[in-house]
């Protein structure tokens, strides 16, 4: 059996931690953090994402704001929201929540957040600190799968990890990550010729593609680490049998249910340690988004 790594409580455990030093940098420099989100259009799982990240923000003593913005929202009235947001000095990280509407040139927007500013850390100056292994925003998914496994104290020195799945948001980060903590990286995508061939030499693997079920059994190494960051929305008409058993309550109470990349059922009996999908990786996202913030508030109140 497998140690299941839980981001609920790592991230209720960061969110605690953040908390008290909220009150501390109110009490001692009167500066209260905050967190100015961007979203535009009607995007479904975009306006969950944002909700939960002003709950996350109010959880923690945070000031957010949020723009809403129709999705016929020209580039010009984003950037002018962006402007307005930089020029504030009760704002401290600000970020446009992806997927723009495609009348809206992406690039051009991140380009336009303050690097000094950028919490989701997509801009091209933070990502080019993290290769330079200078102090900037990490991106906060990354972030947070090299958070778990030092809160788990799994070794990440010396050891083989795979990471499938090369986004600009995620699996890049992800694999530069794992490099700076000196693993030996293996990065597979879309072309990648023999895909179990390299996930079975990892010692950590970790997922983020998007498809239910990439990851069989017979893909992982015994004892391997696995860390799924896929989230896959299934409903009673996409699943399969075994699924609808497995996860009948949620089925029953939703109509649906959310799996990861890998197949947990086949994949669990065979990891030393996984994360479950929902609470696994999910939850640390927004608890590392708050952590930037916070990193930015005492960077502006001079404070490391
Ligand atoms: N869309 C999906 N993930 C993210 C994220 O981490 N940040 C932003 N801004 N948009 C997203």
């Amino acid at each position: 059996m497998a140690k299941l790594i839980s981001g609920v409580k790592i991230s209720s455990d960061i969110k605690n931690e953040i908390k008290e030093e909220v009150k501390e940098l109110i009490r001692v420099k009167g500066i209260r953090p905050g967190l100015g989100v961007i979203l535009v259009g009607e995007d479904p799982a975009s306006r969950v994402y944002v909700a939960n990240k002003e709950k996350g923000c109010a959880e923690v003593g945070f000031l957010s704001e949020t723009a809403r913005m129709p999705a016929d929202a020209t580039e010009e009235q984003v950037l002018k929201q962006i402007n307005l947001y930089q020029k504030r000095e009760d704002i401290h990280g600000l970020l446009v929540q992806l997927p723009l509407p495609s009348h809206i040139n992406k690039d051009k927007i991140l380009h336009a957040i303050s690097p000094d500013k950028d919490v989701d850390g997509f801009h091209p100056v933070n990502i080019g600190k993290l290769v330079a292994q200078q102090e900037g925003f990490v991106p906060a998914t990354p972030a947070g799968v090299i958070e778990m496994m030092k809160r788990e104290e799994i070794k990440i020195k010396g050891k083989n990890a795979t990471m499938v799945g090369h986004s600009e948001i995620v699996g890049k980060p992800c694999a530069l990550l794992l490099l700076n903590e000196w693993a030996t990286v293996t990065v597979c995508h879309i072309e990648t010729r023999d895909l179990k061939y390299h996930t079975r030499n990892a010692d950590i693997l970790v997922v983020a593609v998007g498809k239910p079920k990439l990851i069989s059994g017979d893909m992982v190494k015994e004892g391997a680490v696995v860390i799924d960051i896929g989230i896959n929305r299934i409903t009673a008409d996409k699943a399969d049998e075994k699924l609808l058993e497995w996860r009948k309550d949620d089925f029953d109470k939703k109509g649906a249910t959310l799996v990861g990349d890998v197949d947990f059922q086949e994949v669990e009996p065979r990891a030393s340690a996984i994360t479950p999908v929902p609470g696994g990786v999910g939850p640390m996202t927004i608890a590392m988004l708050l952590k930037n913030t916070l990193q930015s508030a005492k960077r502006f109140a001079d404070i490391r």
